[in-house]
């Protein structure tokens, strides 16, 4: 069964828009853990420290008991400081200053050695490493050179679709590419712009491990709060996967 783990970043964007102590990251982490709805938290460092803070990754990986997803470009001094917390695990996103959100997978057509690098950095650290890609066969296909034994597959273009044509292709782009990545022995993440509208189709993918929703579950937790918000999603994804 695909099990959740929720990105806070956005609860940090909350504070940082204010430059407040609140809302406290870690304390929505330990929120999110006693739910029980949640298996792992995430939470992306960024090079610009937008929303995420280092107190916060040091905090949620020390004090929170779920395993933690360090989410991270290749910038050398992010890569040593989560060598050095040692989390579960790390997943490698491109990373660009300009950019709202992350806005596609990684292009290991020309950053291979240095994914390779990074991948092997870490899992010298004891974490299990997971690319961010898009759900490319030809994209996978490089996978196994860097190392990795995980993948995240992009959804952000399914969850962008328009028209039900275009959204159908996406989906058939993420089957193909979960059933190609399972085919190389790789374990399947998938993230990015998912919401209770539209997780189900994503959730029902055969033998996914992990979904990452942040920015939907953080937006309506302003209205029915962060258990309810997990709950709601948790159940999507449960029925979802139910044969
Ligand atoms: N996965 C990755 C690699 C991401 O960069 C993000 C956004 O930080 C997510 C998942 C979560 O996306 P969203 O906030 O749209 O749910």
């Amino acid at each position: 069964m695909a099990e959740l783990y929720v990105n806070l970043d956005h609860v940090a964007t909350v504070r940082q828009a204010r430059g407040t102590a609140y809302p406290d990251v870690t304390e929505a982490a330990k929120l999110a853990h006693a739910s029980g709805f949640v298996r792992g938290i995430t939470l992306h460092l960024r090079d610009d420290r937008r929303h995420v803070q280092d107190s916060d990754v040091e905090r949620v990986c020390r004090e929170v008991h779920l395993p933690f997803n360090f989410e991270l470009g290749a910038t050398p001094s992010i890569v040593a400081f989560c060598a050095s917390l040692h989390p579960a695990q790390a997943t490698l996103v491109p990373e660009k200053r300009e950019e709202r959100t992350t806005e596609g997978g990684l292009d290991l057509s020309r950053g291979l050695s240095r994914v390779r690098d990074v991948v092997s950095e870490l899992q010298a650290a004891g974490t299990k490493v997971s690319l961010f890609i898009e759900p490319e066969h030809h994209t996978l296909d490089l996978v196994p050179k860097t190392g990795a034994r995980e993948v995240e597959l992009h959804t952000g273009r399914y969850a962008l679709a328009s028209t039900p044509e275009q959204r159908e292709r996406e989906l058939a782009a993420l089957r193909g590419a979960a059933r190609h990545a399972q085919e190389l022995g790789l374990k399947v993440h998938v993230g990015h712009g998912l919401t209770l509208e539209n997780v189900a189709p994503v959730a029902a993918i055969p033998g996914l491990h992990e979904l990452n929703i942040g920015h939907s579950i953080v937006a309506r937790a302003l209205f029915v709060g962060l258990r309810e918000a997990l709950r709601e999603m948790h159940e999507a994804i449960q029925a979802a996967a139910r044969p």
